[in-house]
């Protein structure tokens, strides 16, 4: 039987949402199958792949190991929220680099470059390389990645 539906409200991309939904449900599926959001990937829905990676209060996490009922009353952004207005400097980053072949993993990449840059642990390639680990991409665009985020990093300082 399934579970009783609960009553939340979200905090999306800087609009109030009320949504029902059963306890389980993922943040990743509220997004894409509730909200409309389908930027944000589904890849392994296993918190192997980071195609599901949004912001939280901030932060990056992987909407797929979050549930819907662990963000009511925090702010979530995802890949639609970035740059609504102009490109984020991220994002123009990663289409003058190419660091894109498929742009499946491409949201996710993009929410992680700018909290990795955040986080200030873009100083070096390397660091990049480790800070964006959890963000796999199929199509081996990783050394354009890298060189984009290397120069929206240089950019921010
Ligand atoms: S879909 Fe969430 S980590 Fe792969
Ligand atoms: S661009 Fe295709 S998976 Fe990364």
């Amino acid at each position: 039987m399934p579970n009783a539906a609960i009553s939340l409200r979200l905090q999306i991309n800087g609009h109030l949402h009320d949504l029902t939904v059963e306890p389980r449900v993922t943040l990743l599926d509220a997004l894409r199958e509730q909200f409309g959001l389908t930027g944000t990937k589904k890849g392994c829905d296993q918190g192997q792949c980071g195609a599901c990676t949004v912001h939280v209060d901030g932060q990056r996490v992987l909407a797929c190991l979050t549930l819907a009922a662990q963000v009511e009353g925090r702010t979530v952004t995802t890949i639609e929220g970035l740059g609504e207005e102009a490109l984020h400097p991220v994002q123009a980053a990663f289409l003058e680099h190419d660091a894109f072949q498929c742009g499946y993993c491409t949201p996710g990449q993009i929410m992680s470059a700018v909290a990795c840059i955040r986080e200030g642990h873009a100083g070096t390639d390397d660091e990049i390389r480790e800070y964006m680990s959890g963000n796999l991409c199929r199509c081996g665009a990783y050394p354009n990645i890298v060189a984009a985020i290397r120069q929206a990093a240089e950019a921010s300082r």
